[in-house]
Parts: structure tokens; C-alpha cells; sequence
């Protein structure tokens, strides 16, 4: 049986960036009650800014889940074990929101925290409050292979520093 989600405190976790974001992945999830949508990530970070504990994630234009981060104030990271199956992450990072209920067809569930919709299928969740975006573009690339390498079709991501405001363990 799995053990229910747990507010943890950050001096507590254990947690390798890039590992959990860059190998095993994340979903970002963001919505309200009514309806929210996910996506797969391997792309982002942690740390520390402006006296908080945050992270940084970067959704390109055309994500349906960008829809839903610009509506509301805050969004949800959920990850995953090492040994958890990639097929549903897969399936969330391929198909959008927009075409089907990706979420029931990925066989996940969504739950909230404080309204904060996370996917239920993890075992560790960061609740963020949006602090800041900023819209990636070409002029910012001090390296311009960057640009030339992944903004080819003009899709540039937006970058969003969120405030982790609670952390959430199994
Ligand atoms: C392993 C993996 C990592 C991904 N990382 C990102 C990412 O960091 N940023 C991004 O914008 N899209 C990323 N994607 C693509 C989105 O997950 C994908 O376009 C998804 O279908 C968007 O769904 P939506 O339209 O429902 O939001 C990734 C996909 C995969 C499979």
C-alpha cells in the first residue's frame, strides 16, 4: 500500500537535480478545481533567490499547460521514483490537454493541496506560487549555437520562477 503525501520540511529532503529533473523527470500541473492540465519536464532547476527556496521551469509557447501556469498563481512539480514506469510520462509529454483527458489516458490522478493540483502517481510534490516569467529570446543567447540548436520553429520557452511554499513526501 502506498503511504499518503506528507508536508515535509525542506531541511529534510533529499533530492539530486539532476537526477530527479534531468533522468527521471517531472510533471508540471497547474489549474483549479474545475479543470487542470499536466505536462512532462526535464528541463528546470532549484535553488535559491530573493531569500526564498525556488525553482526555475521553462515551458515553451505552444504547451497547453502554459494556458493554465498564466492563469493562476501558482502550479505544482511532482517526481517520481527511479523505478517508476516512463510510459504515462511519455504519454503526458507527447499528447496535449488540448486533444483528450491526457491525465485518466496516462492512467494518473490528479489531487490538491491547498487548491494546488499535483498528479497523485509521485512520491515527492513542490507546491510553487509564481513569482516571476520571463519570456526566453534570441537576443538574450550569449552562445548563439543555443538558439540555432532549439528555437529553430520560434517556440521559445518562457521561464518561471516559482516559490516553493510547501514540499509534499510519501
Ligand atoms: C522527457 C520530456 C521532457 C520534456 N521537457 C519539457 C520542458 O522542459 N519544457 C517544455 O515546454 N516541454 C517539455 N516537454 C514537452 C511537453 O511535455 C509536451 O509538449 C506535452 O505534450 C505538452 O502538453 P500540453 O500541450 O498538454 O501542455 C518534454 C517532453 C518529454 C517527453
Amino acid at each position: 500500500m502506498q503511504h499518503s503525501f506528507q508536508p515535509i520540511d525542506t531541511e529534510l529532503l533529499e533530492f539530486n537535480p539532476f537526477t530527479k529533473i534531468g533522468k527521471d523527470w517531472m510533471l508540471i500541473t497547474a489549474g483549479d478545481e474545475k479543470k487542470a492540465n499536466t505536462m512532462t519536464a526535464s528541463w528546470g532547476g532549484v535553488g535559491v533567490l530573493w531569500g526564498k527556496n525556488v525553482v526555475y521551469i521553462f515551458v515553451r509557447e505552444s504547451r497547453y499547460t502554459k494556458e493554465f501556469i498564466d492563469n493562476g498563481d501558482s502550479f505544482s512539480l511532482t517526481f517520481f521514483d527511479k523505478n517508476f514506469s516512463k510510459s504515462g510520462l511519455k504519454y503526458l509529454g507527447a499528447v496535449s490537454g488540448r486533444d483528450e483527458d491526457k491525465i485518466k489516458n496516462a492512467n494518473m490522478s490528479v489531487d490538491y493541496y491547498d487548491d494546488v493540483p499535483y498528479i497523485d502517481e509521485g512520491n515527492v510534490v513542490f507546491i510553487c506560487k509564481k513569482l516571476s516569467e520571463t519570456k526566453i529570446e534570441k537576443e538574450q543567447f550569449i552562445d548563439s549555437d543555443i538558439d540555432e540548436k532549439w528555437y529553430k520553429d520560434g517556440n521559445y520557452h518562457t521561464m518561471y520562477v516559482g516559490e516553493i511554499t510547501q514540499i509534499l513526501a510519501r
